[in-house]
């Protein structure tokens, strides 16, 4: 296998699909609290008040990930548990929690992978206009400096955001995540533009407190795989990956061209340049700041081939295709593909910061969580991440998605996507069959795979 020897093998989870401990010892509110407490707009009522109680739980977990032999572990902090307003008082408490959680995880080996900011938005700053306001980036950075300046000692790998695609969208324009806004282009467009110079600022605060840190961002994925190894089919998928001039702003470019090329993409400024404001000089180089690495979260995607007439035509997948239980289409070739473009376009280290498999796991009789598909998508997807590797691309390391099952926003406790089986009730823990294969995949550098 192709694996480096220094390949970064670890597992992924985010502080309010596990914490819980929602209001305690002086966190604040942040806007998914708030969301789930809207009725319908999480599956059943579900809250992530409890969740798996990592606050609680956080060094049971930290064994886990230790049994299961991960080298490294991404976490995310929550930004209201250590500024309750999220500006200015700081809760002591809340910053403890995250350093108690890192040395634990140091202390057993593991490296931390911290994300900044994975949706838990400060709700007191959501009720002053959020990622509206013109102030958003400044109170960002305030607050990553803190993090940094707390914990820059000890972690050294950051990432700003997670995914902007996914919280400007859903979160502001289609209202399914939190705080469940169904804002016009023109707002959605103007929080996307701020979340871009929050995430400039956080790489300045990041490296003015941790000097040797690495920072980066971790995006999700517009995945368009080729239909065929033929050169017009790859050419097309290319196209479409990074074409830009839609109405809505899932496109790839958008987002990741202002961050590693510095511009915005001119298909996409031909037409909406006028909504980019309020925009001043400078704000280019600042959302382009340097950074370290590529981080891509992706789990499905689609196919297309270069149609007669040099059009894209996509091909839905047959009938009866493998599918998971929130209905994505298994296509491995993703982790061959995406990574690969990425790394043409960017000339960036790729590191695949989430991937895995939402399922329908129990304990089973003997007392054991048998998850072969689980184990089977696992080897299917890093068997493309050898072979992008095999074929020049600087993939350096694989983030199982997730370390323990947990709460998967709108969707609630349904989805089941980890390692590690939660018990809600009596939050037991239970390694599944693929937190044990994994070890397995770790322990021989994916020699076994
Ligand atoms: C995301 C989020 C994760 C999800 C995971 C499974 O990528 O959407 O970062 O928090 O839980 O992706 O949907």
């Amino acid at each position: 296998m192709p694996f480096p020897k220094d390949f970064i093998w670890g597992a992924a989870a985010a502080s309010y699909q596990i914490e819980g401990a929602y209001n305690a010892d002086g966190k604040g509110l942040s806007v998914w609290d708030m969301f789930c407490r809207k009725p319908g707009a999480v599956l059943q009522g579900d809250t992530g008040d409890t969740a798996c109680d990592h606050y609680h739980h956080y060094k049971e977990d930290v064994g886990l990930m230790h049994q299961i032999g991960l080298k490294a572990y991404r976490l995310s902090i929550s930004w209201p548990r250590i500024i309750p307003a999220g500006k200015g008082a700081v809760n002591p408490a809340g910053l403890d929690f995250y350093d108690r959680l890192i040395n634990e995880i140091l202390a057993v080996g593991i490296t931390p992978w911290v994300t900044l900011f994975h949706w838990d938005y400060p709700y007191d700053l959501y009720c002053q206009g959020g990622w509206l306001n013109p102030d958003s980036p400044a109170w960002f950075a305030e607050y990553a400096n803190l993090v940094a300046r707390r914990l820059g000692d000890r972690v050294k790998h950051w990432m700003t955001l997670n995914e902007p695609q996914v919280f400007v969208n859903e979160g502001h324009a289609i209202g399914t995540h939190a705080p469940g806004d169904r804002l016009g282009y023109a707002q959605v467009v103007r929080a996307a533009y701020h979340s871009l110079l929050a995430h400039g600022k956080g790489v300045q605060s990041i490296r003015a407190e941790c000097r040797d840190g690495l920072v980066g961002l971790a995006l999700s994925s517009e995945t368009i795989v080729p239909a065929s190894d033929s050169k017009d089919d790859i050419e097309m998928a290319r196209r479409c990956m990074f074409w830009a001039d839609s109405d809505d702003l899932w496109c790839n470019s958008f987002w990741m061209d202002p961050i590693f090329l510095g511009k915005f993409p001119p298909e996409w400024l031909e037409h909406h340049e006028n909504l980019l404001q309020p925009r001043v000089d400078g704000d280019l180089d600042l959302i382009s700041q340097p950074v370290d690495f590529f981080c891509v979260n992706t789990y499905f995607g689609r196919v297309v081939r270069a149609g007669a007439n040099g059009s894209p035509e996509f091909i839905a997948p047959p009938a009866g295709w493998p599918i998971a239980l929130n209905h994505w289409h298994m296509l491995p070739e993703v982790l061959y593909w995406v990574p690969r473009f990425y790394y043409e376009r960017y000339g960036k280290p790729v590191y695949i910061t989430e991937n895995g498999l939402s399922c329908m796991d129990w304990v089973a009789l003997d007392g054991h969580v048998h998850d072969p598909q689980r184990i089977d998508f696992t080897q299917r997807y890093l068997l493309q991440v050898a072979r992008s590797i095999r074929d020049g691309i600087d993939i350096r390391g694989y983030f199982h998605w997730s370390i323990l099952d947990n709460f998967e926003w709108a969707e609630g406790y349904r989805q089941r996507f980890g390692l590690i089986h939660l018990d809600y009730l009596t939050q037991k823990r239970v390694l599944k069959d693929s937190a044990m294969w994994y070890r397995e995949v770790i322990q021989s550098n994916g020699a076994n795979l």
